[in-house]
């Protein structure tokens, strides 16, 4: 490694002191009493996204020395490295440019190839939409993938639902699991139905699986002409252009092996949103993420936000102690937004060796999970204020709501409007509650009307304690539009990239996944021989009940 590991530098080693000192105790109540500037100080704005970070655990002197972290670290050299296309995925032996999927034409790595596939797919795009109203338009659009492949598309397309071509209905299916693939095959009319074929490698088990079953089901529905069709109702988004023709697919939207899995939403893995919301509203989401990556490469670090946050994040895995993190996003549209970024992160940061295959003696990606608010609050959220580990919480609140183009009645806005105000209290509310908590001498002071009578007064207010201090980061948005969406996405792949490149990490492989596929393989065909020799006892046990 070019650079030295995070626990090898001084400020690691000043950092694990100061925390002993003032980390550990900080008590947030506390910093904001003393310190009226404390919000605007510790709040920074980058392209599209406003963030609070004055409710986290931290002061000025963990921030100054994890900026000491940053520049030992050489954090500033090596994202230059990146985004200049040097080979920073060495395991695979590869470059890593998503971010040249959204520089304008002209500019960064691989400018011509990126701008002859993305408009090639705009024009297919703009065909498809033009057509859907028509009586043989396509209405239906089927985008078949997993992991990157999906995940990007799924989270992106509800997302921006009130940019959403009003004919035209996106459906995704990821899992080898039949249960996925049936009741969307259910609701379709194949004359009417597009399918992607999504899938860099063009190898990935479920998405041949149900690639295979899509086209059956296509060929026995469509009807007199349904072998030829297949070439206007099947299309593949893959760097394997050859694997795509072998199945018969002759339209193809191409992109190369330095875009990973999880950052492809920008390339031709993208072509169901583009569908969905059209080639402007596509390139506005591109030009969102360019500007955040544009924040990315040139802020100076103190200013920087992704890096800002992946400092946090290193702050709170390796000295507090926190091994997950909630992303509570207080807008339904972001409803996959957790799963998104569970791929974004774990399987980039989930990883126990440094990039030169060292052991890490600390650990690396928390755990990521969460849910739409306010759902949330009715399910985990009791747990976050009352449990026994402290789970840093990322709220991501939208001021403006935005409802699409069809006109709503005068009573339906404004009830919209009051329930767009509640949201956003429940949103702020929460991290109050969080950092505020309520002593128990507090909630003696208190009515608790539905508390057992039986019980003494001290017992039900201990019940109605809440510790407080909890950190929770607010992201704010002004509007959820393609731009902004882009830019927030952007910002999460950058912390990621961050904490990884702190941590020593080669974020960009996934060697994590193989042995399972491996396993897999090998235990299919024992399903029908039966064969269960050279397996554990629990294996052998499980797969004869399920033959039996
Ligand atoms: O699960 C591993 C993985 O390789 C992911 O990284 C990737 O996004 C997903 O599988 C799908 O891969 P492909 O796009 O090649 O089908």
């Amino acid at each position: 490694m070019l650079a030295p590991r995070c626990d090898q530098t001084p400020a690691w080693n000043a950092l694990a002191t100061h925390f002993d000192l003032a980390g550990r105790p900080l008590d947030l109540r506390e910093a904001f009493a003393r310190d009226a500037g404390r919000a605007q100080a510790l709040s920074l704005t980058a392209p599209e996204v406003f963030a609070d970070l004055s409710k986290n655990l931290w002061d000025a002197t963990s921030r100054s020395l994890l900026l000491q972290l940053a520049r030992e670290c050489r954090l500033e050299a090596r994202r230059d490295a990146m985004l200049a296309g040097e080979p920073v995925n060495p395991t695979e032996g590869r470059a890593v440019l998503h971010t040249a999927l959204r520089a304008p034409k002209g500019q960064g790595p691989f400018s011509d190839e990126v701008h002859e596939v993305l408009d090639r797919m705009l024009a297919f795009v703009e065909a498809v939409r033009a057509e859907a109203g028509a009586p043989d338009g396509i209405r239906h659009i089927v985008n078949i993938g997993i992991g990157g492949s999906d995940l990007g598309p799924q989270m992106v397309v509800p997302a921006l639902d009130a940019w959403t071509h009003p004919q035209i209905q996106s459906h995704f299916v990821s899992n080898v699991d039949g249960h996925d693939i049936v009741p969307v095959l259910r609701r379709l009319d194949a004359r009417r139905t597009l399918f992607i074929v999504a899938s860099k490698t063009f190898t990935t088990q479920e998405t041949m699986a149900n690639a295979e079953v899509a086209r059956a089901w296509f060929l026995a529905r469509y009807g007199e002409g349904a072998e030829a069709a297949i070439a206007r109702h099947f299309v593949a988004t893959t760097t394997n252009i050859e694997a795509a023709a072998r199945f018969g697919i002759t339209t193809t939207f191409g992109f190369w092996d330095w875009v990973g899995g999880r950052y492809s939403l920008w390339s031709a893995i993208g072509l169901p949103i583009a569908l969905a919301i059209g080639a402007q509203a596509f390139r506005d989401l591109l030009a969102g993420a360019h500007a955040m990556d544009r924040h990315f490469a040139h802020a100076p670090l103190e200013a920087n936000l992704p890096i800002q946050l992946g400092l946090l994040d290193v702050w709170y895995r390796n000295f507090h102690g926190f091994t997950s993190r909630s992303v509570a996003p207080y807008h339904q549209g972001l409803k996959r937004l957790p799963a998104y970024l569970q791929q974004l992160e774990m399987e980039s940061n989930g990883k126990c060796v440094d990039v030169d295959g060292a052991p890490l003696p600390y650990g690396t990606s928390p755990v990521v999970w969460g849910e739409a608010g306010t759902n949330g609050q009715h399910a985990y959220f009791q747990m976050l204020h009352q449990g026994t580990d402290v789970i840093p919480v990322e709220f991501i609140a939208v001021r403006h709501a935005e409802y699409g183009p069809a006109p709503l009645p005068e009573a339906v806005r404004a009830g919209l409007a009051d329930q767009h105000a509640k949201l956003l209290a429940n949103c702020l509310a929460q991290g109050q509650a969080l950092m505020q908590g309520k002593t128990t001498e507090e909630a003696l002071g208190e009515k608790a009307p539905t508390a057992s009578k039986s019980l003494g007064a001290l017992t039900v207010a201990r019940h109605r304690t809440f510790p407080g201090n909890r950190p929770s980061t607010t992201l704010l948005l002004d509007r959820l539009t393609p731009a902004s969406l882009g830019a927030l996405i952007a910002l999460y792949e950058h912390r990621v990239w961050a904490s990884g490149a702190l941590w020593g990490l080669n974020s960009f492989d996934q060697w994590g996944v193989e042995l399972g596929k491996a396993l897999c393989s090998q235990l299919l065909p024992r399903f029908a021989t039966g064969d269960l020799s050279g397996l554990d006892g629990s294996t052998a046990a499980l797969l004869q009940r399920l033959r039996a």
